[in-house]
């Protein structure tokens, strides 16, 4: 895992303010619907689960498993992400992942889908365990370089796409994230989404200039880059990217 130190939970609020008003439509992977039904598959929820949705954002997650389940409780330190999410949930929580408001083994299932790139993340990893019951599920969604070839340009992409972002995964980092908060039986799974780079980059918190330095370094690619993006580049200049997710689930010990 590589992380920024200088990262603030204000510099992340204020990012999340601004894109709140597009998240939805800010990336294909946001709504893309099998990815959706990858997770919850995934995760198979019993319908009287409890389940916990860190970084619940708009609720993109959190609607595939209400009112499917017992109780889906939303966690995250944005309003104005968060305010979307009321109808989604059977309750919000506006706190901070790192130090969750609830007791020892309160939930089935603690999930997270792009939160942890803007956490404390072994701490919040930690969290999510703690509060997962034995035999309990504890899952982590994220984009991932692919590996040592395509990291350093795909990591600079993601801080110029965003800002506010401390952490940068590769799959291994999931499953360690997971065996170091105590889980066992750890399974990372791949998702590819084409995304097209440029709905992708015009988020609605970054400057054109940081936009433009994105499509530089997909123009100016590197053969180890391709190999794993495979990006194309159409007449229109458009350029899609075969980014990779891990979703990454570990079991809390009986
Ligand atoms: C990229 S969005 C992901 C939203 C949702 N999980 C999804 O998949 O669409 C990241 C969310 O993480 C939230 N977040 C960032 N740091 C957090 C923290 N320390 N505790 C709780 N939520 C946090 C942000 O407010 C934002 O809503």
């Amino acid at each position: 895992m590589r992380t920024r130190k200088d990262i603030s939970q204000d510099t992340v609020v204020s990012h999340f303010t601004a894109r709140a008003y597009k998240y939805d439509a800010s990336s294909k992977w946001c709504t893309d619907d099998d990815m959706l039904k990858t997770i919850v598959q995934c995760l198979a929820p019993a319908p009287d689960a409890s389940v916990l949705d860190i970084a619940c954002g708009t609720g993109l997650i959190s609607r595939q498993f209400h009112k499917q389940v017992k109780q889906l409780i939303g966690v995250d330190i944005t309003d104005a992400m968060f305010h979307k999410a009321k109808p989604l949930t059977d309750g919000l929580v506006k706190a901070s992942a790192e130090v969750l408001p609830f007791k020892e083994g309160s939930f089935d299932i603690a999930l997270e889908r792009q939160g942890i790139q803007f956490m404390e993340a072994e701490e919040a990893v930690k969290e999510m365990a703690r509060v997962t019951k034995p035999r309990g599920k504890v899952c982590l969604i994220q984009l991932c370089a692919y590996g040592t070839e395509d990291q350093e340009e795909y990591f600079e992409i993601l801080r110029l796409r965003n800002p506010a972002r401390r952490n940068f995964f590769m799959r291994e980092d999931l499953a360690n994230l997971l065996t170091a908060a105590g889980c066992v039986d750890v399974k990372v799974m791949d998702f590819i989404s084409d995304e097209d780079v440029d709905r992708w980059a015009d988020n609605g918190a970054i400057e054109d200039e940081r936009r433009q330095k994105i499509h530089d370094i997909y123009r100016k690619a590197t053969p180890g880059f391709n190999q794993y993006h495979a990006v194309t580049i159409a007449a229109d200049g458009r350029i899609v990217d075969k980014m990779l997710f891990g979703i990454a689930i570990g079991t809390i010990p009986a």
